[in-house]
């Protein structure tokens, strides 16, 4: 590692560690727009936006962040294109196979969140095979949000908690926050503290809709594959700027 490498892994000294968020979501958007720009196949903007993803948890490693979530594919995507659908697929297995030995040297614990069962049978083996191989590691939390849509997490917890009730495990007014939050796809997960757009779209689009109850939001107009590390410290300098009250006055 090279003197400015090694300067460029330390915290920006404007930055405040203790007013750090523990954890960062992002809303991953504008491949498709990034790679139109450029004339290129809305594919290759993908493909730029798996680098991008790569390079925000090795900052979020480097700058003492502990858990990063990316929204990679919401339950409305399958409505695109099937070519495209079909490349995302495929992306996430190469992307998992390729990254996974290194994530694990870097102790970084996996886990997908979303209705996993709908994704092709040879994906879901892998994400099962990182998610149980990780699951004890003591680093970074990374979260990769699949097949995700917030509404149908929060359903599909409904019937979970009902089911209980119907069979007389639980009483219906023993269902309070935690028990709720047992059953969403990110149990084990921190709130978000900050929920990072990309793109300029001002819209939430069905993400994490239980969880931010209390985020700080950004948004910026820098497209997804172009989000490095000097946006990240943008976004990290405007939340320090915050103040979080949380109701209180
Ligand atoms: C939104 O941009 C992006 C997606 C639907 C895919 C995001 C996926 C990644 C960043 C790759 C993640 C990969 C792994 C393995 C975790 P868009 O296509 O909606 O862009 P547009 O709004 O410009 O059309």
């Amino acid at each position: 590692m090279t003197a400015q490498t090694a300067k460029l892994r330390v915290l920006p000294p404007d930055l405040k560690p203790e007013y750090l968020p523990k954890h960062v979501a992002v809303i991953c958007d504008g491949n498709g727009r990034w790679a139109k720009r450029r004339g290129l196949p809305r594919i290759m903007g993908h493909k730029q936006g798996v680098e991008a993803l790569k390079a925000a948890l090795r900052t979020c490693n480097d700058w003492g962040i502990s858990a990063l979530t990316a929204y990679a594919f919401s339950t409305e995507n399958w409505k695109r294109p099937q070519e495209e659908v079909d490349f995302l697929m495929s992306l996430f297995q190469v992307v998992l196979r390729q990254e996974l030995r290194e994530m694990i040297k870097e102790n970084v614990r996996i886990k997908f969140a979303g209705d996993l069962e709908a994704l092709p049978s040879s994906l879901q083996k892998q994400i099962y095979a990182a998610m149980e191989e990780t699951k004890d590691n003591p680093g970074i939390q990374f979260t990769v949000a699949t097949n995700y849509g917030g509404r149908q997490e929060i359903l599909s917890a409904c019937r979970a908690i009902a089911s209980q009730v119907e069979q007389g495990l639980l009483k219906a007014d023993e269902i309070d926050e935690d028990v709720f939050e047992r059953h969403l796809y990110t149990v084990g997960v921190s709130d978000p503290d900050l929920l990072i757009r990309t793109s300029g779209e001002m819209r939430i689009s069905n993400f994490l809709l239980w969880q931010i109850a209390y985020t700080e939001i950004y948004v910026t107009d820098t497209l997804w594959p172009d989000f490095d590390r000097d946006e990240f410290h943008r976004a990290l300098s405007s939340y320090q700027q915050r103040d979080r009250r949380f109701g209180k006055i």
